[in-house]
């Protein structure tokens, strides 16, 4: 080639380059965010959806020069819809980012889509352990139910509780918390005198509890999802279950920060594990506590919304390592192994596993000046998902 028509060649390629950069910069960077607004997770929804839009009113909806834009769809929590509707986010949308996911079954029925697109899939509440195996596009910023488990199976043997019966809801996250509690459990001593499930679905709660009234453990170890504490919690009191001396313990998700104030007088003393409460102690807490509250109606922030909060947080700076560029891959490489400080507490992503790496606390549920608050009393440092292969 003649040395003019090469160095034509090169400039035409650099200008279409320019222009193509010039394109994607002019062209909003678009999350599509699909949470259950409706239905029985919808407190996750409204949760997220608040901390979302709290980190984009805190930071701006420019990043790197490019408009930031949150499309919204509600999945009601049903995944064939979650999956219709991520669909329809990548194809017609043209979606940069999937996010949200209220449960488990939701974000497994996306994760072939994620797949097949090249889309990042950020997973902001759901935990069972195999979600990020199920896409290498999938980054997590919620927690796991093995992570959370564990650390209740060593505290509770240590204070006085021998036997328990395990009640979650039967699904990924509830069998999860059930495998890592008792496997734990067993090894430090304890005995699970029985293993109950619950459908996820309009549980019935009643004859469940009835039967760890008959078998009387020391304690009653629960998994439900968030938004359904409230309902274990009023019927364990009804049946008078504590006052039989049977004690409460579980994941966080049970005292939900959501719900914990208006459980009254039952769940005092109750102890969980878990990543987050509202009452952490640090000031990067405090601050996103007063915002959200303020945004919010006085709304209590829970761990679903720091899940999305966190999330918001992954992308964003994805996507200014990418220089407002954005890619599937280039933005999957920049969430890879983001170190943050979180309203958790310190937080990483971490880059074999994509998963959460985090502080697991032991709770306890007290009053103070009139209202319930999870008072974390002890801490296991950067827990890893034991799920994990
Ligand atoms: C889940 O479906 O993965 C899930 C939902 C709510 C929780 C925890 C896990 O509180």
């Amino acid at each position: 080639m003649h040395k003019r028509t090469i160095l034509r060649t090169v400039a035409a390629a650099a200008l279409c380059a320019v222009g193509g950069l010039a394109a994607a910069q002019g062209t909003p960077f678009k999350i599509g965010l699909i949470l259950p607004m409706t239905g029985q997770q919808a407190t996750t929804g409204r949760q997220i959806e608040a901390a979302a839009k709290l980190w984009m009113a805190q930071n701006g909806d420019t990043v790197a020069g490019r408009k930031v834009q949150l499309i919204l769809k509600d999945d009601t929590s049903l995944p064939d819809v979650t999956r219709r509707v991520a669909q329809e986010l990548v194809v017609n949308d043209k979606v940069d980012v999937l996010a949200g996911f209220g449960i488990t079954p939701s974000a497994l029925a996306v994760a072939p889509i994620a797949t097949q697109s090249k889309t990042p899939l950020v997973v902001m509440a759901a935990a069972t352990s195999s979600i990020t195996e199920a896409s290498p596009y999938v980054v997590r910023t919620s927690f796991t139910l093995p992570q959370a488990s564990v650390a209740m199976a060593d505290w509770a043997p240590k204070n006085g509780i021998k036997s328990v019966v395990t009640l979650v809801s039967d699904y990924g996250p509830g069998l999860d918390a059930e495998k890592f509690f008792s496997d734990r459990f067993l090894f430090n001593g304890g005995k699970v005198v029985e293993k109950l499930r619950v459908p996820l679905r309009n549980p019935d709660f009643a004859p469940f509890l009835q039967k760890v009234r008959d078998l009387k453990p020391d304690a009653m170890f629960v998994f439900v999802p968030s938004g359904a504490g409230a309902a274990v919690m009023k019927q364990f009191g009804e049946r008078g279950m504590d006052k039989a001396g049977i004690r409460l313990i579980g994941t966080g998700d049970v005292t939900d920060d959501d719900q914990l104030n208006d459980m009254g007088d039952v769940a005092l003393g109750v102890v969980t594990s878990h990543h987050y409460s509202t009452a952490h102690p640090s000031a990067v807490n405090k601050k996103f506590v007063a915002e959200f509250q303020k945004a919010n109606r006085n709304l209590r922030p829970n761990f679903m919304a720091v899940g999305g909060y966190d999330g918001m947080r992954v992308i964003y700076e994805a996507l200014k390592k990418t220089g407002g560029k954005g890619g599937g891959d280039a933005l999957l490489a920049g969430m890879k192994g983001q170190i943050f400080e979180s309203p958790r507490g310190p937080a990483f992503v971490d880059a074999q596993t994509r998963d959460i790496v985090h502080n697991i606390y032991l709770r306890k549920v007290e009053r103070k000046d009139g209202q319930l608050w999870n008072t974390e009393f002890d801490v296991i440092k950067d827990v890893k998902d034991p799920g994990k292969k």
